[in-house]
């Protein structure tokens, strides 16, 4: 089957990505002013509730980020996946039956949980069932389905606002049960990762999922030598290191992986995507438009940002890499900042008449989002930590990183209103800054994992280096020859698999 079936399971388990933009989306609408029924239904919620139903939902990604790590080791990946989507059915049942804010809160918070279980591991699935030179392209899947799903939310709720009982907003919140159910059905269907199936000692298993994934009939000599690496790292990886959370600062290179991915979704945030999608209607007032061609704006704005990624994933990233396109990126995201900042200060829409300044300032937040964001962190962000950890604690580094990303989008969401509101198109500045910043963070920091499998990533980080000096260190003291008897380490784990794979 190969490669499309392949391509058909990355796909699918993105519906949990689709979950992520579609519920993150969504609340934006049923708590705005449009939606009478809503304000009505719930006596008129102050400013600080609604406050309180958006952030408790970040909130509830957070943890479930950190509960999925320790799932994901424990049930595996493809479990986890499907715990993260019941909790998905059962948040928007509450939040769909809401018969008070406290209970519309509870379900925000539990479909939180589930988002956040989601988030962390459907990338790390898609790239563990990935072949490395597919891998850019199938885990950026994730990023083009939480686009959708986000999209899709902007106009359901768009249609719902029609609506004049408690249907406006219990139906947008309701449509959440369909994709949850179908996926958590759907991924009894699918199979386990295979280098899950390895670290549980299910080579067998393992071996017939790589061949169902990745045999396009003509590949059987890839095949044996990726399988075989998988079963190698992992067992090494299991005989000779432990797999703690003090693992991820353990040694230098151990380090520089976890903050690596740390900070690829730190910096994430920091470009000011979130800001820039969920403070689009006041950004284009401010330029001077109003009304239904404020969504016409973001309606194209979103389509098009949509185009991009998928063109980008499929055709750029797994040729040219995650470095060029996050360093292009960034520098890109700050002109258009710098162009925006410029226009506001001389052009601001109450008083300027100049129609072209005006059209330059949505051009400029349009390439902001849907070309520089689309082509880099956006779907770059989710690849690179789901590739950078080793076997043992992947899991445990994936979530990490996941969760740094919470943590900031929830600070960066309570700042922004205020900055905006008090410095105006000054507050661009800020993000001119860290996007700059960004740029200099990956020239320096982030190294090139374009093509190599998994496994090949400890060279990539230097801690195959770091392992072997260990040993050299060790072999000297005991008084052995260091490269002698590194050679025959190597070929012992061999030795011993070979035995193992012939009985
Ligand atoms: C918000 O940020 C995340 C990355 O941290 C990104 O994947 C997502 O697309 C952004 N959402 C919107 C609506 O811009």
């Amino acid at each position: 089957m190969g490669v499309w079936f392949n391509f058909f399971v990355a796909t699918f388990a993105a519906i949990g990505s689709f979950l992520f933009g579609y519920d993150s989306g969504i609340i934006g609408s049923v708590i705005s002013p449009n939606f009478k029924q809503f304000h009505i239904y719930f006596k008129d919620p102050n400013d600080n509730t609604l406050g309180a139903v958006v952030s408790t939902f970040a909130g509830g990604c957070f943890f479930g980020a950190m509960a999925a790590g320790w799932l994901a080791d424990r049930v595996g990946r493809k479990r986890t996946i499907q715990i993260g989507s019941l909790v998905a059915v059962f948040g928007t049942a509450l939040q769909t039956g809401a018969r008070n804010i406290g209970m519309l809160m509870g379900g925000r918070v539990v479909a939180g949980l589930a988002v956040g279980v989601l988030s962390m591991i459907v990338p790390l699935y898609q790239s563990e069932i990935s072949p490395p030179h597919l891998r850019g392209f199938l885990t950026g899947m994730t990023q083009f389905m939480i686009g959708l799903g986000f999209f899709v939310a902007n106009w359901v709720g768009y249609g719902c606002q029609y609506l004049d009982n408690d249907a406006q907003w219990r139906v947008p919140l309701g449509i959440q049960i369909i994709p949850a159910i179908l996926l958590f059905l759907g991924m009894f269907g699918l199979p386990f990762s295979p280098r899950w199936l390895i670290e549980k000692g299910r080579n067998e298993e393992a071996l017939a999922v790589v061949h169902l994934l990745h045999d396009n009939a003509t590949n059987s000599e890839f095949i044996e030598s990726e399988f075989n690496k998988m079963l190698e790292q992992i067992k090494y990886e299991k005989s000779h290191m432990s797999s703690k959370i003090s693992d991820l600062w353990a040694t230098k290179p151990m380090l520089k992986r976890t903050l690596t991915g740390m900070a690829v979704q730190i910096c994430t945030q920091f470009t000011g995507i979130n800001v820039s999608t969920y403070f689009q209607p006041s950004l284009y007032a401010a330029l001077g438009y109003s009304g239904n061609t404020i969504l016409l704006i973001t309606g194209i704005n979103g389509a098009l940002g949509q185009v991009v990624t998928l063109v980008f994933i499929y055709f750029i990233l797994d040729r040219v890499g995650r470095r060029l396109p996050l360093i292009v990126g960034a520098f890109g995201m700050a002109a258009c900042l710098s162009i925006e900042a410029a226009i506001n200060a001389r052009f601001p829409g109450e008083t300027s008449t100049n129609k072209s300044a005006q059209q330059a300032g949505v051009a400029f937040i349009i390439l902001f989002g849907s070309l520089f964001f689309s082509t880099s962190f956006g779907p770059v962000s989710w690849v690179y930590q789901s590739e950078i950890f080793p076997m043992r604690i992947r899991a445990i580094g994936t979530s990490v990183s996941t969760m740094s990303n919470w943590a900031i989008n929830v600070m960066i969401s309570q700042i922004s209103p205020l900055g905006l509101n008090r410095l105006g198109w000054k507050f661009y500045l800020v993000f001119i800054c860290t996007n700059l910043a960004n740029a200099l963070i990956v020239i320096f920091f982030f190294p090139e994992t374009k093509g190599k499998t998994l496994e090949e990533m400890d060279a990539v980080f230097g801690d195959q280096v770091i392992d072997h000096a260990a040993e050299a260190n060790y072999n000297k003291k005991v008084g052995l020859d260091e490269k002698e008897e590194s050679i025959e380490n190597v070929e012992n784990v061999r030795d011993v698999q070979d035995v193992e794979r012939t009985t």
